[in-house]
């Protein structure tokens, strides 16, 4: 076991107690000096300590992780999240999981972690995704689906995650077309949907899921970010819970991808419909073409948004981004 790990085993068997250099340097056969730069390190990582001259060293408090065997002894599923990839850093949780399904992963394969340098979100943004405060997470689907049903997944997904963080958070949270998540117009989570398909049919599909949970307002790089965005923290007043939250989301997510598989989009569109925030509301989409409008008034079997325009017609948008525009005041 690496000194650091041996380290943090013997605060964990004395809690509260102070630890003298001596006595460490001692049981762990090293330098007064090499376990000073130990618990500097540590320090790096979120363990605090207290030092007070001639009593030692006192563990206060450690970082938050994620905790594997935590995790599934309270999952609630049979597969989805059975497998699960703890990182304490990557990349991308996607990149992970699209090279642990070339490898063969199975349904339900779970990549979690702590942090994610590079995460990306949808129309070629970056995600930021700061370390222990979130839940960032790709999770590998197979679902026996034709490719142009896809779009069906992502609100699908977005059903399953605001059921959850509602049962959790109690939170007036809501669907923004087509998989936002949002806090009285401010985002807390976001799903990122990539998929490889043989024949027409879906081969897998890795589900990009990154829910900001215990953030603070000094976590967010900037200012713009703080405007459009928020945390549960910030808007429960509290810290929450990383596994609970996890866990209920794969449990409503198993649920809501049973019925799917057994009775078809049908339910899943009135559910998506009843948690929106999109729709009977005059909104604006940017698209290549240049800005659409129209009044939202629900979405079709292919999981696109139908519009009224102007002239009374309906269309469906398929992608993109919208914004609400705000009733004129008379
Ligand atoms: C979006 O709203 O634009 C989608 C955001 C998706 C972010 C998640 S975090 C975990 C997974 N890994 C990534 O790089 N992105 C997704």
């Amino acid at each position: 076991m690496a000194i650091n790990e041996q380290l943090i085993r013997m605060f964990e068997e004395r809690p509260q107690q102070f630890l003298s250099g001596e006595e460490i340097s001692t049981k762990l056969n090293c330098s007064r000096t090499a376990i000073w730069k130990h618990i500097e390190r540590l320090r790096q990582e979120g363990y605090e300590f207290e030092a007070v001259s001639r009593k030692g060293y006192r563990l206060t408090a450690k970082p938050e992780k994620l905790d594997v065997q935590d995790i599934l002894k309270r999952l609630e599923t049979s597969v989805l999240g059975r497998t699960i990839h703890y990182y304490d850093e990557v990349d991308s949780t996607q990149t992970v999981a699209r090279s642990l399904v070339s490898q063969g992963a199975e349904e339900g394969t779970l990549v979690v972690a702590e942090q994610q340098t590079a995460g990306r979100g949808r129309l070629g943004r970056k995600w930021h995704s700061p370390k222990g405060k979130g839940l960032w997470m790709s999770l590998v689907l197979k679902p026996r689906i034709p490719l142009q049903f896809t779009p069906q997944l992502t609100l699908l997904i977005a059903v399953a995650l605001c059921r959850a963080l509602r049962q959790i958070t109690a939170l007036p949270i809501g669907i923004k077309w087509p998989n936002d998540l949002l806090i009285e117009g401010k985002k807390i989570s976001g799903i990122l949907l990539e998929s490889s398909a043989e024949d027409e049919n879906v081969q897998h599909v890795v589900a990009g899921v990154g829910i900001s949970v215990n953030l603070t307002a000094e976590d967010y790089p900037d200012d713009e970010l703080r405007a459009k965005a928020t945390s549960l923290a910030i808007e429960a007043g509290k810290k929450l819970d990383r596994t609970d939250i996890l866990c209920q989301f794969l449990k409503e997510l198993e649920t809501v991808y049973a019925l799917y598989h057994e009775q078809g989009f049908a339910p899943i569109k009135l559910l998506w419909e009843a948690l929106s925030v999109s729709l009977h509301r005059p909104v604006t989409c940017q698209t290549p073409k240049g800005l659409l409008e129209g009044y939202a008034v629900g979405i079709d079997d292919s999981g696109a948004l139908t519009v009224r325009l102007s002239d009374g017609s309906t269309t469906q948008w398929y992608s993109g981004d919208i914004q609400f525009v705000a009733p004129e005041k008379r």
